[in-house]
């Protein structure tokens, strides 16, 4: 293979696909590719992407025929789809786009080196889950930072969810691995680990005999490696979130401030038709023993509005229960029919206006309620992990809180820093506030 090949590489959807997207980069790299600066200067143009909601697969297909339109230009660019999107229309996507010469699913990233070291290079497609992508290696976006993927799919049957078809049923990794893969981040630079899975609570459960451990015990051996200053995982499922990992926040210094929990439906009748297998009153009761145990905790959330069959009451309901809880941030979403998925076929179907409508009410409870959760920050010095310059202003620079606040604050640092920020103001999405002069904390 010639050595001077490019390639570029488009991400789509969620942290799971960022990770897998590093992994990507770091396999192409081993094998002789380096990146190009635009699509029109890449031999490989690849995507990674997402099956979530409709929208999610709309923005896909247009960049898709932008590639399409460089490889009328230059047709031995090597076009490659990967991801949810693909593995959710499999072969199909030979047929409606003849342009893309490779894809495949999740965790099919050995297949794509495999694919493009071998000698034929027809259109072919790899859609059986057999692997991680945590054993590559990996081309870290931030120095600082890194994802480590502690397990693949997902046992879960929420009705609207194409994720259990795009990334097959729940397989965990060997503990000993994982703290191993963390160690080599830590001595590598990293600071702060994202542990990944669909669902993290249910970790281990799949594991035998001594492989065994539990959620709990992966986060104290994780928080015992040197180096190591913060933790954070996403996204845990309130029906398996235990008291054991709460109190992992209260007692284990390198977890995080802040659980990303989600919520779905306030209304406990919309949560069952979602196969949430939790209530109302359940998920309140885990946001209490959460405020109880870490009383500080930031809270953030995902919501979907319109759901088939959403009353007027039920989705207040909702609105009520956000306006209760109080959270540091949401992401709220119309409902989108996923193709194969139990909820698409349910009756009454919401308009799209209706869910519009909605949409916009509850965001706007929940921009007032963060940015009446932010104020609680005011005045207090925050440690913050420096990720960069200011987006909006480059003479300032640009940090998270452990709350996972973005903080743009003046000093001075370089990524990768714990500094100590007094923050000085608040609104619902960001802090703002000066470094302490006491200097950067041990690093
Ligand atoms: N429609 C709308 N939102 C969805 N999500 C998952 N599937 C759908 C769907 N079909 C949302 C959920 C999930 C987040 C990642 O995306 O809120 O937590
Ligand atoms: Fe991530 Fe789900 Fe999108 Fe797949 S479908 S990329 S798992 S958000």
């Amino acid at each position: 293979m010639s050595p001077d090949k490019r390639y570029h590489l488009t991400t789509f959807g969620c942290q799971m696909n960022e990770h897998d997207s590093e992994r990507m980069k770091g396999m192409l790299e081993s094998i002789g590719y380096s990146e190009a600066a635009s699509r029109a200067d890449a031999d490989l143009i690849l995507f990674n992407t997402c099956s979530i909601r409709e929208k999610a697969d709309e923005r896909f297909i247009a960049h898709l025929y932008e590639a399409r339109a460089i490889k009328r230009r230059a047709p031995e660019t090597i076009v490659g789809v990967g991801g949810c999107w693909a593995q959710s229309v499999k072969d199909e996507v030979f047929a409606r786009f003849p342009f893309v010469d490779v894809a495949f699913g999740p965790g099919q990233v050995p297949k794509l080196a495999e694919f493009l070291t071998s000698d034929s290079l027809s259109a072919q497609g790899f859609f059986e889950f057999e692997s991680f992508t945590g054993h590559l290696p990996a081309k870290r976006a931030r120095e600082h930072q890194g994802w480590v993927q502690i397990s693949v799919g997902c046992n879960c049957a929420c009705s609207y969810c194409i994720v259990p078809s795009t990334r097959g049923r729940e397989v965990s990794r060997d503990p000993d691995e994982l703290v191993a893969e963390v160690r080599s981040l830590a001595a590598d630079g990293v600071r702060e680990v994202t542990l990944l899975g669909q669902n993290v609570n249910s970790y281990g459960r799949d594991l035998r005999g001594e492989r065994r451990a539990s959620f709990a015990e992966l986060l104290g051996r994780i928080d015992a490696i040197d180096g190591i200053r913060r933790i954070r995982y996403t996204s845990p499922h309130p029906k398996d979130m235990r008291e054991d990992v709460i109190r992992a926040h209260a007692e284990l210094p390198a977890l995080c401030e802040h659980i990303h929990l989600p919520l779905q439906s306030g209304s406990s009748a919309v949560l069952k038709r979602m196969r949430r297998t939790y209530t109302r009153e359940r998920y309140l009761d885990r946001v209490a023993l959460i405020r109880e145990h870490v009383p500080d905790c930031a809270l953030t959330t995902d919501v979907i509005v319109g759901f088939p069959g959403e009353t007027e009451a039920d989705f207040e309901a909702t609105l009520e229960l956000v306006e209760e809880v109080g959270y540091d941030g949401a992401f709220t979403f119309a409902y989108s029919p996923r193709r194969g998925t139990e909820a698409a076929d349910l009756p009454d179907q919401i308009a799209h206006e209706l869910k519009v409508e909605r949409l916009e009410r509850l965001v706007e409870v929940v921009q007032r309620r963060a940015a009446e959760r932010a104020r609680r920050f005011v005045g207090r010095r925050l440690e913050v992990l420096i990720e960069g310059p200011s987006r909006t202003d480059p003479a300032r620079l640009r940090g998270r809180t452990r709350h996972n606040k973005v903080v743009n604050f003046d000093g001075i640092g370089e990524p990768g820093e714990l500094v100590e920020v007094d923050i000085a103001a608040a609104s619902s999405q960001t802090l703002s506030g000066a470094m302490s002069l006491v200097g950067p904390l041990r690093g």
